[in-house]
């Protein structure tokens, strides 16, 4: 069984500020570092490191080499990394004294990816091959219908949440790994249960893994709901906390862990990926 990650990598601008600016206001930030990240390198690099191998594709423009090299250096495979004539997708980061952070995105080649790209990708993928989806590429609903056709489990982190996810072909997805916000999206509901309610109602064969933040992580389906609670730590930086969270769970499942163990073995990398600053590199190893 393999597992495929096609999404997207962006160099992130991480500015430490003391508080998030406001409109019209102008701040000096008092830290300034380059890093490495995007939704989709993040959780390749969460799969690897918890132990799983993983193919990961997307596209980089003539800047993105670095991100390619830290794919490359965890052992990520990267053949189905495509170059662009886009410049790379980039993030810019403000994390607060409290360690939030908030993110603007500029797409530039993750939202570049043409049909025929993911044709060649899906190639060598086949039945009961796992395909991990976030939602900063441009191409997700058609990957999901591709990967569907071929039988794949089809994992999709909603992340960022758009109006425009409610069009994707999601009742093809077999897993779902949100936040609260996401799920309130997906939804129209605000109270947790009534979340998990209508996901059921809306997905009934999907399974659903609903991270909390502070308040641990939530797995159900029809049948069977499994609650962890969070570990208790210092935050300097929560970027890249789902991330870590979405990878970790993912190889976990893949390598024959019940859901339970798979739960708490996530929540815990999460939980130590936010006491350093960054996102791919704040995430540990096993
Ligand atoms: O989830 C964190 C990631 O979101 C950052 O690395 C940034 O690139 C954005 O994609």
């Amino acid at each position: 069984m393999k597992i495929l990650n096609f999404g997207s990598l962006n160099t992130d601008h991480v500015y430490k500020v003391k508080n998030f600016v406001t409109p019209g206001e102008t701040i000096k930030s008092t830290q300034y570092i380059k890093k490495v990240g995007g939704k989709g390198l993040n959780q390749s690099i969460a799969i690897k490191r918890a132990g799983h191998d993983v193919f990961h594709a997307g596209a980089v423009g003539e800047d993105g080499q670095m991100l390619v090299d830290f794919l490359k250096k965890d052992n990520v495979n990267t053949d189905n990394v495509k170059l662009s004539e886009i410049p790379t997708g980039h993030a810019i980061i403000q994390v607060d004294e409290k360690g939030e952070n908030c993110i603007l995105l500029y797409g530039g080649a993750n939202q570049n990816i043409s049909e025929s790209f993911a044709d060649e990708v899906l190639q060598d993928f086949s039945q009961g091959d796992y395909i991990v989806l976030q939602n900063e590429t441009n191409i997700v609903p058609c990957v999901i219908e591709k990967a569907y056709e071929k039988g794949m489990k089809i994992i999709f982190n909603p992340s960022p949440i758009t109006e425009t996810i409610l069009n994707f072909p999601l009742g093809k997805v077999s897993l779902f790994i949100l936040n609260e916000v996401e799920g309130e999206a997906l939804t129209g509901e605000s109270n947790e249960d009534k979340i998990i309610l209508s996901l059921l109602e809306k997905y009934p064969s999907a399974e659903f893994v609903l991270t909390l933040g502070s308040k641990g992580a939530i797995y159900f389906n029809k049948t069977q709901k499994i609650a962890v609670e969070a570990e208790k730590v210092e935050v300097v930086d929560t970027t890249a906390a789902g991330d870590t969270f979405t990878g970790y769970f993912i190889a976990n499942i893949a390598m024959g862990k019940s859901v339970n163990e798979a739960l708490s073995i996530a929540t815990k990398a999460a939980a130590k990926a936010v006491t350093t600053l960054g996102a791919a590199e704040s995430i540990p190893y096993m």
